[in-house]
């Protein structure tokens, strides 16, 4: 009989691929793979430890997953950000986690896997004598790229390519340098190989991860610039977008912007994460800009392509704001008039610089601003929408709708979401639709030819 794998995914993109990659590897075993967790051998938690509340939902997961293993001997696998900042120590918590693995060593999952197998006959034959043996924990990473996996989206649309990994940043708030490890990029061949692969596999969007993309290049040859890749890219034959995530404002050269502003396969959104309007918190999260230098390059982003939609994330309540220092954050929201913004409350994470200063907001505080920074940010993306009625947009379509079953759900270039009424088979097509109604985040329309 056939086992079944399931891949259970939290945080960011970057965690999406690397769930793609193991079911990829998990299928190359001969395993199914299954949402369902009650029919399952093998389960993966593929794992963020961004914010403090990502550490809840695991622990909740875990719980119940651990049910199974007692149920069925389900084999339990934590993977990525908070396997690879825990290790160990997870195991005091859920001795019922089988294997701990860190971000770079998914590749080693049927090492790992045949390691189980063995301490499970060792077991049956009544010999374990050390319990630690009854784990496999694999979370160290060097300087090398790990080895490449090619992802299989299953026929979706949408085929996203890790271009580097790893960060250098360290702005004060964030985990993520501890548990990716440092900066280091592809090749710009074998990305451009890699993508013509899958645009002749037939997706319809390629998205490029890296923590900070535009840092692409750093240790290889000259000429492997992130313009040069998006270009590399863009010169690819066929029908399809771009997108990628995450830019840094500080590292947002002016050969970038001209490369996306002269090619409409380049998605015309554009994430610039602000974090803050106010320069002094900016200088204390080491962000690398001011207020003005960030709404600068959101002005030459808007005149040099002037469809682009911007989006961004915020943190509110970073210690040491002040009212006057969230008024700034607020300032910049309404002018950089955003599409979306992903906002939150600031959240202390072990081991980073922010996580030890003194002046820590009270949780009222960052509860307060968040809620007046939504409302703002509505406002400003019913004001966006409202600018789409009327007009023509070439949308992906990306199956039915999961709200309204009656409509497919598509998206602009700009990354808004339109429903409209349509034939299921244009699934992974361009089709052109005239916006007719503009509710806040979703639009609406009919096919034209
Ligand atoms: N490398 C990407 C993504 C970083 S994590 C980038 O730099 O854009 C995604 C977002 O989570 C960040 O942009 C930030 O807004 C938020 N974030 C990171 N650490 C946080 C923390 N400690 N508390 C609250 N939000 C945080
Ligand atoms: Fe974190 Fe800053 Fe790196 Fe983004 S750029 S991953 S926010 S340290
Ligand atoms: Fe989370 Fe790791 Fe991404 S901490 S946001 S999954 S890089």
């Amino acid at each position: 009989m056939s086992k079944n794998a399931t891949v259970i995914t939290y945080g960011c993109q970057m965690n999406v691929n690397e769930s793609a990659k193991i079911r990829t590897i998990m299928e190359d075993l001969g395993y199914n793979i299954t949402e369902k967790i009650e029919e399952s051998d093998m389960v993966f938690l593929n794992t963020c430890t961004v914010r403090e509340g990502a550490a809840t939902k695991i622990y909740g997961k875990l719980g119940e997953l651990k049910k199974a293993r007692d149920a069925r001997g389900t084999k339990i696998i934590i993977t990525g950000c908070f396997a690879q900042e825990q290790g160990k120590k997870l195991l005091q918590k859920f001795p019922c986690i089988d294997i701990i693995m860190g971000n770079q060593n998914i590749s080693k999952i049927p090492e790992a896997l045949e390691k189980i197998e063995k301490v499970q006959e060792v077991i049956k034959a009544g010999k374990l004598r050390d319990k630690k043996l009854k784990h496999v924990v694999l979370t160290g990473y060097d300087d090398e790229l790990p080895p490449r996996i090619d992802a299989d989206f299953n026929n979706d649309i949408t085929a996203s390519m890790t271009i580097g990994y790893g960060c250098n940043n360290f702005c004060t708030y964030c985990i993520v340098p501890y548990v990716r490890g440092r900066e280091k990029y592809i090749p710009m061949e074998e990305l451009i190989n890699q993508a013509k692969e899958y645009v002749k596999k037939g997706y319809k969007e390629i998205m490029l991860l890296a923590q900070n993309v535009n840092s692409y290049g750093k240790g290889l040859s000259e000429g492997e610039t992130f313009a040069n890749l998006l270009q590399g890219i863009a010169d690819i034959e066929g029908d399809f977008l771009i997108r990628f995530i995450s830019p840094h404002p500080r590292d947002f050269t002016d050969d970038v912007i001209d490369v996306i502003a002269r090619n409409p396969k380049i998605a015309r959104s554009v994430h610039v994460p602000l974090q803050s309007g106010s320069t002094k918190i900016l200088n204390d999260m080491n962000r690398g800009y001011t207020k003005e230098q960030y709404l600068e390059l959101v002005d030459k982003l808007k005149s040099r392509i002037p469809d682009v939609a911007l989006s961004t994330d915020i943190i509110v309540g970073f210690p040491g704001e002040t009212e006057e220092n969230f008024k700034d954050t607020l300032d910049v929201v309404k002018k950089a008039k955003y599409d979306t913004a992903f906002m939150f409350m600031y959240s202390i994470r072990t081991g980073t610089k922010a996580g030890e200063m003194e002046e820590q907001i009270e949780e009222e505080v960052k509860k307060d601003r968040l809620q007046r920074l939504i409302s703002l940010q509505t406002e400003m993306s019913n004001e966006v929408s409202k600018e789409y009625y009327g007009k023509i947009e070439r949308v992906l379509v990306e199956g039915a709708s999961r709200k309204n079953k009656d409509m497919l759900s598509s998206r602009t270039s700009s990354n808004k979401v339109v429903l409209f009424k349509g034939d299921p088979s244009l699934k992974g097509q361009f089709v052109n639709i005239k916006i007719n109604q503009c509710k806040t985040w979703t639009l609406y329309g009919e096919v034209v030819d």
